[in-house]
């Protein structure tokens, strides 16, 4: 083909590119000039640079001839002057430099840019006001001036930019009314956002209601007054309508729901609009009775129910809407959110609601609502959550009304419900149960424990009557509010320890340690040889509980002057509601008893008459703490609430020692199932407690206020649950002592030497860094299946530098691991070796911190892995 043409044109057509290319480059490095770009993005732009201009940095070109079309610098913490040279750039259309720090008033010689159709300047300082020259800007398409400091008027002017299809003034300093005229011109508009603009002091122009092609008008948080104007009732091309956070009132216009098939999204809650809405809103015209019949019948939609098919989300709350809920919001097919709590709204929810086959939250609560909960309900099989309290529903709860497999919030509280609770057994997301202060009878569901993260239940203010299912105290309850109602027999032992004894009350026949009754089961034998007024005051500590429970103290205080066998002054405060005596606890400390030696005290096992156990430390050298300053430590370790820390459930003092009382736990310490001779944890239950330890050590470091160190991290200070997992004891008890008393303890006591971290000797202060050095002994320990020192064996070194030296052998990472864990494991104990090397690093700073630890662990776990108990070989 190229023989057609004369070689001069040829060359005439080269040069011209060669010629436009240059100019290109120049303008572009003129713009450059004037940039500030700290990160040297543009560092490419340049003239030496080989690089052709439409592979620089934010730039795209067009085709043939190559000409800049699209410059995208956003992002780049630019800063200077927008140089309008660019404008000579003949093929400039897209203009983005958002994100940046251009501080200067809109750059309005832009407007000679007669291509340009986006200018997105969203994001950066911009400040002064829009002048009327805005005008200028003919031929631009998308205008984003959002997230400014934009002040003053918005302008008239604006009216002339016809092509406008994106408006965005979002996020500034605009002030006073909007101009009505404006928007009648901006035909083409498509998307319009007035959001945050607080300073706005305006009524929603009716000029609004002629963008007849406008899908979204967004005018949330501007300070909006006056009315929702009726002539939204024409904009037929809408899909999202957000009115939200404004001071609108009044009523909502008549007919605005018919317009609106393609609405997606409105939300103009939060707003003191009010009146009843329009009851045919997405419903055809005289279609309500129609519905009502084919939707109970069928179940089938009439063909001319065609409004509002799209819609997803509606919102309306807190407002002062009255009224019935327009029925026909009930049944959309794509409806996934209604939101309308908080307003007088009245009607029922029609059992035809499964039609709205996608919905997932309802939020009802604080209305007029009556009627039963439909079963219908219970069939969408997305519902997440439904919050319908404070209504006037009444009657029983269907069977399925928590079948969906996905609902994890459930609140029909201060409602009229009767009858039993069904059993719940399909919804194992189910996170809170709320059903307080209606009329429920007969027993709480026994299925309710087994409903894994079942976290939240109150039930209370009903009429249940039966035992509380032993089964509950499996779950791991942040509340479990039962009170008044008529429930009977002995409280579950974990709930009583674990929870608040207010939770409990207004129900006269509950019986349990902690409770007006004791079960005639556990009345203690010798009572008649107890002084009564010995027996220390059940105290409970009030909990705020939302998902966290944070305890604050009441403090009782008892004497026991009548025991002669103790001398003393002797002071209890407990922190939970738990029947024991101080003689209980002198009966019990009896060599027989002692489960553990330390360096401040030995540590008891206590049978309680009432039958249960408790672990009490004795802490015989204490130090000059005045009782007041005892009491003030104490509170602060047992505040500290962490599945992985044990619990202190009390303790008592006098002049010469303190009994810390903490909670039993059934499986000893990780120190004595490693020194005994048949440990064979299998790798995952050794994981799960790794985890555990460093959860309750990040705990105490970084969550728990003040900040803890725990100082004596040692496998003996760990004990295990039924479950195997570990709760992590002694902690703080330099708090209690006094730091040189501890010092000097601590160098008393062999063992925990090799928990210790090098610097230990040369530091006097106590740092995070050394209990994630212990941890890491702990966790060298769980690897390896050897306790921190072997005394027998003929190389007698420390578990530390027995890996070390091992390691540093041809495969002597596989030699240090546990042999009686199965191969599989391998890949995983090498992981978790890697982590325990970091931890034991010489240099503290080195070393992981707590959380990194728990993210390294979790990497480590590449399947879930369920407990499967443990294995004893022969
Ligand atoms: C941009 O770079 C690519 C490869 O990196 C090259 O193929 C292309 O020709 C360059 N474009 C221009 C206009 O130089
Ligand atoms: C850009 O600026 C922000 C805000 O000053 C700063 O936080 C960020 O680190 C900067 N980006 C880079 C890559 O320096
Ligand atoms: C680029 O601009 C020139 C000059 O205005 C014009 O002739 C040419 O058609 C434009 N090219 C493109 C691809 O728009
Ligand atoms: C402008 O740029 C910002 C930042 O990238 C982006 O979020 C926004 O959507 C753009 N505006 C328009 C109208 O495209
Ligand atoms: C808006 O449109 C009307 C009618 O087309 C016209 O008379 C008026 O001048 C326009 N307003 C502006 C500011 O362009
Ligand atoms: C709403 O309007 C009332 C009176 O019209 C005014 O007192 C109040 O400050 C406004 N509230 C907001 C958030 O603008
Ligand atoms: C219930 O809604 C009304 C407004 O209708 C409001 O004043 C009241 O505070 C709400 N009650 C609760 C408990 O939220
Ligand atoms: C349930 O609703 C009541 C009343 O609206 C409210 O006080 C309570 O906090 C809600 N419970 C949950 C768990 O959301
Ligand atoms: C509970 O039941 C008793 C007797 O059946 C009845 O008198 C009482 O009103 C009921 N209380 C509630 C709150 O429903
Ligand atoms: C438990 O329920 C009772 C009765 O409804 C109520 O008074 C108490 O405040 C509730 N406690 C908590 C912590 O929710």
């Amino acid at each position: 083909m190229a023989t057609i043409f004369p070689t001069p044109l040829i060359s005439f057509f080269l040069s011209l590119i060669i010629f436009t290319t240059a100019s290109e480059t120049d303008l572009l490095l003129t713009f450059k000039t004037s940039i500030s770009d700290p990160l040297n993005s543009l560092s490419i732009w340049s003239n030496t640079s080989q690089t052709h201009f439409c592979n620089w940095t934010g730039i795209t070109c067009t085709k043939s001839p190559p000409s800049v079309q699209t410059l995208n610098l956003q992002n780049l913490n630019l800063s200077g002057e927008i140089s309008p040279s660019i404008c000579q750039l003949p093929n400039l259309s897209n203009l983005n430099l958002a994100n940046n720090f251009f501080n200067q008033l809109i750059p309005l010689r832009l407007s000679q840019c007669t291509s340009l159709q986006t200018l997105n300047l969203s994001n950066n300082l911009l400040w002064g006001t829009i002048p009327d020259q805005v005008s200028h800007f003919s031929s631009l398409k998308v205008l984003d001036l959002s997230k400014n400091h934009l002040q003053g008027q918005i302008p008239h002017t604006l009216a002339s930019l016809k092509s406008l299809q994106v408006l965005n003034l979002a996020n500034n300093w605009f002030s006073g009314k909007l101009p009505s005229s404006v928007f009648g011109n901006l035909s083409e508009l498509l998307l319009l956002d007035l959001s945050e603009n607080p300073f706005l002091m305006s009524e929603i122009p009716q000029e609004l209601g002629k963008l007849e092609t406008v899908q979204q008008i967004l005018l949330q948080r501007s300070n909006f007054y006056g009315g929702i104007p009726s002539s939204f009732v024409g904009l037929l091309g809408l899909e999202v309508l957000d009115l939200s956070q404004n001071n609108l009132t009044g009523t909502i216009p008549l007919g605005l729901g018919l317009g609106l098939g393609k609405l997606i999204s409105l939300d103009i809650s939060q707003n003191k609009l009010s009146g009843s809405f329009p009851t045919d809103i997405c419903l055809g015209k005289g279609l309500i009775n129609l519905s009502l019949h084919t939707n109970f019948f069928t179940g089938l939609m009439p063909d001319s129910l065609e409004k509002c098919l799209n819609l997803e989300r509606i919102q309306v709350q807190n407002n002062g809407f009255s009224g019935d809920f327009p029925y026909g919001l009930w049944t959309l097919p794509k409806l996934k959110l209604i939101r309308a709590e908080n307003n007088r709204f009245s009607g029922e929810i029609p059992s035809s609601i499964s039609m709205a086959a996608q919905l997932e939250q309802i939020q009802i609560d604080n209305n007029s609502f009556t009627g039963r909960i439909p079963q219908g309900l219970g069939l969408i099989s997305s519902m997440y959550r439904f919050s319908a309290s404070l209504n006037g529903f009444y009657g029983d709860l269907p069977n399925n009304f928590c079948d969906s497999p996905v609902m994890s919030i459930i609140n029909l509280s201060h409602n009229s419900l009767s009858g039993r609770i069904p059993e719940i057994k399909k919804c194992r997301k189910l996170v809170s149960l709320s059903l307080a202060d209606n009329s429920f009878t007969g027993n709480i569901p026994v299925s309710l424990s087994e409903l894994p993260v079942l976290t939240y239940i109150d039930l209370s203010n009903n009429n249940l009557s039966g035992e509380i299912p032993l089964g509950l105290q499996n779950l791991k309850l942040a509340l479990f509010n039962v009170s008044f109602n008529r429930l009977s027999g002995s409280v579950p032992f974990s709930l009583i320890s674990g929870l608040p004894a207010s939770f409990l009350q207004g129900n006269p026949d509950l019986c349990g340690p902690g409770l007006p009754n004791l079960c005639t089961n556990e009345v203690p034998k010798k009572r008649s040889v107890r002084p009564t007024g010995l027996i220390c005051a059940l105290v409970s500590i009030a909990f705020v509980v939302g998902f966290m429970i944070v305890a604050a103290g009441l403090f009782v205080m008892c004497r026991s002057s009548h025991n002669k066998s103790f001398s003393g002054n002797w002071k209890s405060v407990s922190f939970y509601p738990l029947r024991v005596t101080q003689q209980d606890l002198f009966m019990g400390m009896d060599e027989r008893n002692i489960v553990g030696r330390g360096a401040f005290g030995n540590v008891y096992i206590i049978h309680l008459p009432s039958g249960e156990f408790i672990a009490v430390k004795k802490l015989v050298n204490v130090g000059s703490l005045s009782s007041k300053a005892l009491k003030t430590e104490m509170k602060i370790l047992a505040k500290v609430r962490h599945k992985n820390m044990a619990k202190l459930l009390g303790f008592c003092f006098s002049d010469e020692s303190i009994f810390l009382i903490y909670e039993y736990v059934h499986n000893g310490s990780l120190g004595d199932m490693l020194y005994g001779s048949d440990f064979s944890l299998e790798w995952s239950i050794r994981l799960q407690i790794a985890m555990g330890i460093a959860r309750g050590l990040a705990y105490l470091h970084k969550d728990y206020v003040p900040r803890l160190l725990h100082r004596n991290i040692k496998s003996n200070n760990i004990l295990l649950d039924m479950d195997f997992e570990p709760k992590i004891t002694d902690f703080g008890l330099d708090r209690i002592v006094g730091e040189s008393l501890y010092q000097s303890s601590m160098a008393s006591e062999l063992n925990p030497y090799y928990y210790m971290a090098p610097e230990h000797g040369c530091s006097k202060k106590a740092t995070e860094q050394m209990d994630v050095y212990s941890f890491g002994v702990v966790l060298l320990e769980l690897i390896t299946g050897r306790k921190v020192e072997e005394p027998e064996s003929v190389d007698y070194v420390d578990v530390v530098k027995w890996v070390r030296r091992k390691i540093n052998m041809i495969n002597g990472a596989y030699q240090v691991l546990d042999p009686k864990i199965s191969n599989s494991s391998q890949q995983e104990m090498l992981g978790a070796l890697e982590i325990a090397l970091r931890c034991t690093s010489v240099m503290p700073e080195k070393r992981p911190t707590m959380f990194e630890v728990i993210r390294l662990l979790q990497s480590l776990e590449s399947k879930p892995c369920p407990l499967t108990g443990f294995s004893i070989s022969n």
